[in-house]
Order: structure tokens, then C-alpha cells, then sequence
């Protein structure tokens, strides 16, 4: 059969509360034409973000029932350690909270003034805590990245040149460990193929630094790896995770996506010394180290969605169902990120609004025109979240559509292509805006802005 079905039945439901077009216009100006300050339920298909909305499987919640939520030494972390040892291989697995508490405990041990941690491209979350702990987060992403329309198959890729060059220039000292974002969520949600991993495997062996991997997308890039990169066709998904993870020292990840979990982190490692320094850390902040802020029910969820992520069907339909809504929305005129990645597909928005100024942030003027036009939550991924561009360094003003997981069937995705479609007609008349409120760190979650 050539149609890729949604290969999960519904068992239950949640509604979705339609809206009219002017209640959307006044919810957008009292939440200041920032869409994370509009309640959920006044949105009618919410594709902020892929993290912590997976729906779960019955087995899941099976497992929720379970849950034992012992102090120490509770079954459900031993279950949870098992899943995440039998995936990776790490022996050291600590639970935290979500994905950026395994970043701070991280970058709290080895990073600092002076320091500089290079990645392919830092999430705003990891540049905040390397930023945080006193250091510099460098990005070195392949030349690929800053072309939308280019379709390089791994646009996640780290630039192996740009690596060696940081590290001739800072010296190895200054570098504590090179980490690797996969998939790569800043630039599109763009996989890291296994030649580049191993290419920077041997750059760090050479200069024995350590090498990390925000992997919270491990199961979609190993998927696109199987699908992208020949050699590595014939191989199962769960194979090449085991083959990613096996080049690495040590990673955070948030399981509030790959995880297919509501909520909950990891901090792998293997060096032994720095695994206690880091459950010291832990236990101070997040928790004892068999839960590690969790309770014993989301250690169940995260063990069986380590289990069902790596299911090539899901996988399949996952992957497709993202291409589908890329193609669609090529064909309606709107450019795109191309080619599609792993959990979402990013608009271009420079590229459809040519008549708003970076300073004028194009991205939130078409975050502003879908929900206007169906409701449609999205979020900008450019000046808004990462501040005005560097002379020299042009920045991507990019709007990310990020599917959640297993939640929304073909025809939610159709509804968002036929608004889509609406903006396109009217991309023309779309209006920049002004910030009228900027929180010091993090601005896009809480600023507000005015319609210019
Ligand atoms: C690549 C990447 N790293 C880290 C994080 C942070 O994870 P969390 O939201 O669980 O703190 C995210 C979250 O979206 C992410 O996409």
C-alpha cells in the first residue's frame, strides 16, 4: 500500500474549541501579538512546539498506573535506566526534570568565564545555560544552513573546518566539550548524518576533547539518517541510535520529545567522577538520584516511549506526515526550509514578506497572520527569539510549524494547508510590529509588541 496511515487508533479524545475570527482578533491584541501568551484553549491546532504534547499510548498510561513513587530506589527508575541503557548503552543515566536542567547541571560543571562550548547550532535554551554558567556558546553550522531553498540532505551537519579553526584559535583548554544538536532544531529541525558525528568523533579524539549530544531528537535523525544516507539504508532505527550514542561521551536530552512524554530529561554520561559531581548537583536542585524530580509515573512513560520511538512504523508515518505538510505548502507558494526535517516544517518568512524588515520581525507577523486566519498557533524562530542579527551574519527569520507527536490526524494537517494557503493570498498586506515589552533573557516568551 503506498498510503502511510496514522498507524495508532483513538481511544480518547480531547475537543478542540473553535473560535471566530474576532475573538481571535482581540485574544491576539490582549496577549500582545505574542502567541505564547494565549491560553491553549483558545487555539484551534496548536503547533508551538513538538515538546511535552505527544499523545501517549495506552501502554504508557498503563505504565502511569504503575508508577512506584518510592523516595529511593524506586522499580520504575530501575525500568526507566534499563529503556534508556538498552537505547544508548550509557551505563550513568540521571533523570531531571526536562531537557535544560540536564543542560545546567552540564554546563554549571564544566562550563565558566573563559570557556567556549562549540555545537552545530545551540538551542536557545543550552546557549542560555553555557551563556549563564559565564561561557561563550559558539555555533558552527555547514554554509548549507543559511540557504532555505537549498536541499542538502543533512543541513544539521557541524562545519568540521569551522571546528578545527575555534579550536587552533581558543586552544583546547578553553573548550570543555564540543556538543552536537540532533536534530538540529534551531535550523530547521535538520538531521546530522553519521559521517558528519563520526567526523567530529575523530576532530575530538585528536584533540581529546569530549563530545556530547543534545540528543532529544535521536530517534527522528536516526530515522532521517536510514532515509538520507546510503550506506546506512539497510540498518534498523534502533541500530544506528545505538551507533549515534556510541560516539558520544555523554548527552542531555529533554524526553518531552523523543521521549514521547509529557515531561522529563536525561543527563548521560560516562566518566565516573563526573557523574558524581552532577548527582550532587542533581539532589541539590531537581532531586534523590533515582528520580531526579520525577515522579515514579513519568520514569514509566518515558521507559515504554523510549520503547516506541524507535518503532520503524510510527517512524515512517511520523516523517511523512511532516513531508506532506511541507509539500502542500510549497505547491500553495510558501517557501519553506527545505527539505523538510524531522518534528516540524519552518516557513520562511524573509522570503514571503520581503516588505518587513528584519527589525520589524516578519516571523511574528506571520506566527500573527495564521492565527489570525485559522487559528493556527506557530512560533518565530529568528529576530524575536534570538535579537537583532550581527552585522555580517545574516540572520533566518523563520516561522516553525512543529507537529506534536501522534496527536493530529491528515486532516487537521489539510486544515492547517488551506489557511496557509489564505496567508499566502494576503501575505502582501501582513504587518510588521514594534516591541513594546523585552524581558532580559529568553525574550520571546514573555515580550509583547504593537501592530505597526
Ligand atoms: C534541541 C533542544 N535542546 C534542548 C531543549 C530543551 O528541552 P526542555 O524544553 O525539555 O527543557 C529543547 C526543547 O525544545 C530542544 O529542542
Amino acid at each position: 500500500m503506498k498510503t502511510i496511515i496514522e498507524p495508532f487508533r483513538i481511544k480518547s479524545v480531547e475537543p478542540i474549541r473553535m473560535t471566530t475570527r474576532e475573538q481571535r482578533e482581540r485574544i491576539l491584541s490582549e496577549a500582545g501579538f505574542n502567541l505564547f501568551l494565549v491560553r491553549a484553549e483558545d487555539v484551534i491546532i496548536d503547533l508551538l512546539t513538538d515538546s511535552g504534547t505527544s499523545a501517549m499510548s495506552s501502554e504508557q498510561w498503563a505504565g502511569m498506573m504503575r508508577g512506584d513513587e518510592s523516595y529511593a530506589g524506586a522499580s520504575s527508575f530501575y525500568r526507566f535506566q534499563k529503556s534508556v541503557n538498552d537505547l544508548t548503552g550509557f551505563d550513568h543515566v540521571l533523570p531531571t526534570h526536562q531537557g535544560r536542567a540536564s543542560e545546567r547541571i552540564l554546563f554549571e560543571l564544566v562550563g565558566g568565564k573563559g570557556k567556549v562550548v562549540p555545537n552545530n547550532a545551540h538551542f536557545d535554551t543550552t546557549r542560555a545555560n553555557v551563556e549563564h554558567s559565564g561561557a561563550t556558546a559558539v555555533d558552527l553550522p555547514i554554509p548549507e544552513a543559511a540557504e532555505p531553498a537549498v536541499r542538502y540532505p543533512f543541513k544539521g551537519n557541524m562545519n568540521i573546518a569551522a571546528l578545527e579553526k575555534l579550536i587552533a584559535e581558543v586552544g583546547r583548554d578553553r573548550i570543555p566539550l564540543v556538543m552536537v544538536t540532533v536534530t538540529n532544531n534551531s535550523s530547521g529541525g535538520q538531521p546530522v548524518s553519521m559521517e558528519n558525528l563520526r567526523a567530529v568523533r575523530a576532530v575530538c579524539d585528536h584533540h581529546k576533547l569530549p563530545l556530547f549530544l543534545d540528543a532529544c531528537r535521536f530517534a527522528e535523525n536516526a530515522y532521517l539518517i536510514k532515509r538520507r544516507e546510503t550506506r546506512m539504508a539497510d540498518r534498523p532505527v534502533k541500530q544506528i541510535v545505538r551507533e549515534m550514542f556510541d560516539l558520544a561521551d555523554g548527552a542531555t536530552i529533554s524526553a518531552k520529545k523523543d521521549g514521547l512524554a509529557n515531561i522529563g530529561g536525561l543527563l548521560l554520561l560516562r566518566d565516573e567522577a563526573m557523574l558524581h559531581r552532577a548527582s550532587n548537583l542533581l539532589i541539590l536542585t531537581e532531586g534523590f538520584i533515582t528520580y531526579g524530580g520525577l515522579a515514579g509515573r513519568d520514569l514509566e512513560a518515558i521507559a515504554q516511549g523510549f520503547e516506541e520511538v524507535v518503532h520503524e512504523d510510527y517512524l515512517a508515518y511520523r516523517i511523512r506526515s511532516v513531508e506532506y505538510l511541507g509539500e502542500k505548502l510549497l505547491t500553495a507558494g510558501i517557501p519553506i526550509v527545505q527539505p523538510s526535517g524531522g518534528h516540524a516544517i519552518y516557513i520562511d518568512a524573509a522570503a514571503l514578506c520581503p516588505h518587513i524588515p528584519p527589525a520589524q520581525f516578519p516571523g511574528q507577523a506571520v506566527v500573527c497572520g495564521l492565527y489570525r486566519i485559522g487559528g493556527i498557533r506557530s512560533v518565530e524562530i529568528g529576530s524575536v527569539m534570538f535579537g537583532p542579527p550581527t552585522a555580517g551574519k545574516p540572520r533566518l527569520e523563520l516561522v516553525r510549524l512543529a507537529i506534536p507527536r501522534r496527536v493530529y490526524t491528515q486532516s487537521h494537517i489539510d486544515y492547517v494547508i488551506e489557511a496557509a494557503g489564505e496567508l499566502r493570498a494576503i501575505h502582501g498586506k501582513l504587518r510588521g510590529l514594534r516591541m513594546v515589552f523585552e524581558p532580559p533573557v529568553l525574550r520571546h516568551f514573555t515580550s509583547r509588541f504593537e501592530e505597526i
